[in-house]
């Protein structure tokens, strides 16, 4: 191998090694989320909680319901009896009635739209983020993950309350650990269950064709391993003449 060959193939595993997914936190540690985008049940159980706790304020504007239904296995009727509230129809995009003006009136801040923010936020963290809201002692919500975010805990009835158990670094107050203050209708097991299946269907929302895509991806390989195959059985038949 010559040189500047050997520079470019090593410059591009450095790439690779440096380009992992972009997580977006501030170093804090996160949990795993460990989700898999080939369960199609815990697609569809996050893709209700997604209508019923975020549609309200968040957008998924590059989806649109009948893709849904597709992908989910789901027959079009059930998606509008289960998943559209809205007077939308099936072809519509998941878009929302609220105004970014008015909801920064309201919230503080325009709630994003959340069709990517599995890609930008990392599936690690948004588990982590819904794990991690807690209501400080004059009663307002704040999150661990994202400190003064303007988001309420909208999943508390499902979780509970949490509240900070202080600890002192360095002469500092730190938050040490969160406690669960009031539980909430489900247990912390099922509750981690539910924020697994929503970023489950966060995931599948920022590349819906994933699992197509690795799918054909296997294919191709095997197609590509069986080409260089015959290619080298045609190319020893033409040599041996040759040589
Ligand atoms: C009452 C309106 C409201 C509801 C309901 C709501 N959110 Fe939010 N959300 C917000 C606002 C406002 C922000 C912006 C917070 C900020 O930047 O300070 C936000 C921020 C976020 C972020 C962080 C975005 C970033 O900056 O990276 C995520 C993730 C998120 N919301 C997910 C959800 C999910 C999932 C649900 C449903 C379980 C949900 N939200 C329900 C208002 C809402």
């Amino acid at each position: 191998m010559n040189k500047k060959l050997l520079s470019c193939v090593f410059s591009l595993v450095a790439l690779l090694a440096v380009a992992g997914p972009a997580s977006g936190s501030g170093g804090e540690a996160l949990e795993h989320a460990n989700v898999n985008v080939r369960d199609t049940a815990a697609i569809q159980r996050g893709a209700q909680v997604f209508v019923n706790y975020c549609l309200s304020c968040h957008a998924a504007s590059y989806m649109r319901y009948n893709r849904l239904a597709e992908d989910l296995e789901l027959n079009e009727e059930l998606v509008m009896e289960n998943l559209v509230f809205a007077d939308a129809k099936i072809g519509d995009t998941m878009t929302i009635a609220m105004q970014p003006k008015d909801a920064e009136a309201w919230l503080g801040k325009a709630p994003p739209d959340l069709s990517l923010i599995a890609r930008s936020r990392g599936t690690d963290w948004l588990y982590t983020y819904f794990l991690t809201f807690y209501q400080d002692e004059s009663g307002r919500w704040n999150n661990i993950t994202f400190p003064n975010a303007s988001m309420p805990h909208v999943l508390w009835p499902l979780q509970g309350i949490q509240k900070p158990v202080y600890a002192t670094h360095d002469g500092h107050e730190v938050i040490d650990h969160l406690v669960l203050a009031k539980p909430g209708i489900e247990s912390p097991e099922e509750y981690e269950d539910t924020v697994r299946d929503l970023v489950t269907f966060l995931k599948y929302l920022s590349e819906p064709s994933e699992v197509k895509r690795k799918n054909t991806g296997v294919w191709v390989l095997l197609f590509l391993a069986l080409f260089a195959l015959v290619s080298y059985a045609l190319k020893a038949e033409y040599w041996r003449d040759v040589h």
